[in-house]
């Protein structure tokens, strides 16, 4: 049933990432996106000439989203703030009881990962993580074949944010940007939710399945401090700053059910982008750095005197495993933004707002996945002891109702 026609949205938080998903949102039928908010004014200002270059209206810019959050002509909010802001703008959001969608990061301590659930659960309200990485064409297409049991049962699930940003986060005091404190500050698996969203749902995770624990190591770091004595000199400020992130951080995670994850936070070295996805059960095994599968009894045999022959392409499975969503999304034509995953999560959750079903990815994912961030700086800080994970959903993992279901389902491959 349609509740709202058109929805009043509200995006809090207008910097590189908040004007790209505020283009999606201005090209949409249904959508108007009646304020814009950020701590700076000339950002604001870009926003709002932004919305009336492309969608012909201006909205209003208001700089505290706690004025925002209240506002009669906000139906649900969209925040792609700085990591720190996030579950503060949720919070209230809910709290105002607007359905609230957050853009990624990790938490900073576990109280805010329950204060956010706990507020869920009184208010009724839906917050949601904007992982896209859920909705891209090759997750959910292993979604798809994880599902139809053809890698048997999982046992192991990797992936990786293995992205060279050296220059962002070096650069991030002259360009506002949140990454610069965090690496100076921190130490652990700053940004997990690309790769654990996806794995999350691979593993039933808080639908059957739970994290247990995790353990976490972080090597030296130099890779920052190496960039910035080449391009800013050896005498400038910045060189004789001390970062405390690790250049690499590897996470394991263990489940309830017995598998295994494994996370690499790399970001600060010379590499070539890539989110390293792979999954290993009893039948086979799909290994996203070599694009290819390999099945148990359908794929070539293994052979030591050409290893490359036994692996097969991962477009042969792509076809027949295409997700039924993406079929019908190459059908109609793809949108810009990250492959077009951008524009499928910004659906999944406007969708959910206006036919008033509960959001696909929902504030106990939120939580586990932002947890690992700060559960792996513990870890880290106390030479990788494991620590314990936090069962957010207070053992409703066990007997979970069914998710209620649309095209944007996660937990099952939805018929369409
Ligand atoms: N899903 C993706 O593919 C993807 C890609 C890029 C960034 N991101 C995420 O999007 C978010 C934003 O990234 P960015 O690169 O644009 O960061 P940014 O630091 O450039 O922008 C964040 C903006 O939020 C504003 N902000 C912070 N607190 C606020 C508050 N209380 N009220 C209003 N505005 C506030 C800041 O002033 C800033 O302009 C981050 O969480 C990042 O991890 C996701």
């Amino acid at each position: 049933m349609v509740t709202r026609e058109k929805l009043n949205v509200a995006v809090i938080g207008v910097s590189g990432r908040g004007m790209g998903l505020l283009s999606l949102l201005c090209n949409m039928d249904d959508v108007r996106v009646t304020v814009v908010s950020d701590l700076y004014d000339d950002r604001m200002q870009m926003a709002a000439e932004q919305a009336m270059k492309e969608a012909g209206y201006r909205p209003l810019s208001i700089r505290d989203y706690r004025e925002v959050v209240q506002r009669d002509d906000v139906d649900c909010v969209i925040t792609p703030s700085s990591w720190s802001s996030h579950i503060r703008i949720a919070i209230a959001s809910m709290k105002a009881g607007k359905p609230v969608a957050i853009e990624v990061g990790g938490a900073y301590s576990i109280r805010e990962c329950w204060d956010l659930v706990n507020t869920y659960e009184e208010t009724g309200v839906d917050c949601m993580m904007l992982e896209n990485c859920c909705y891209g064409r090759k997750e959910m297409a292993v979604l798809n074949m994880v599902k139809k049991g053809v890698f048997g049962e999982i046992i192991h699930c990797q992936g990786g944010y293995q992205h060279d940003l050296r220059e962002e986060i070096s650069m991030g005091l002259e360009n506002r940007h949140y990454r610069f404190s965090n690496y100076l500050n921190r130490n652990g698996e700053l940004y997990p939710t690309h790769e654990v969203g996806p794995i999350a749902k691979y593993l039933n995770i808080n639908r059957g399945n739970r994290f247990l624990m995790l353990t976490s190591m972080a090597s030296k770091a130099r890779g920052l401090h190496e960039w910035i004595v080449k391009n800013k000199g050896a005498d400038h400020e910045h060189a004789k700053l001390h970062f405390t992130q690790g250049d690499i951080v590897t996470t394991m995670i263990k489940c309830a059910h017995g598998e295994t994850v494994l996370l690499i936070h790399d970001t600060s070295l010379p590499r070539v982008y890539s989110r390293g996805g792979r999954v290993q059960g009893t039948r086979g095994i799909w290994m996203e750095d070599k694009n290819a599968v390999h099945i148990d009894g359908i794929s070539p045999p293994e052979d030591f005197s050409n290893l490359e022959a036994s692996w097969e392409p991962f477009e042969k499975y792509l076809e027949q495993y295409e997700h039924p969503l993406w079929k019908e999304y190459l059908r109609e034509g793809v949108k810009a933004g990250h492959g077009g995953m951008d524009y499928l999560v910004l659906r999944a959750f406007l969708e959910s707002v206006k036919y008033n079903r509960p959001t696909p990815i929902d504030v106990y994912d939120t939580a586990t996945w932002m947890a690992i961030t700060c559960l792996s700086e513990d870890s880290i800080a106390m030479g990788s002891m494991p620590v314990p994970f936090p069962d957010f959903t207070c053992g409703k993992w066990i007997n979970r109702e069914e998710e209620v279901p649309s095209k944007y389902m996660l937990s099952k491959i939805p018929e369409f």
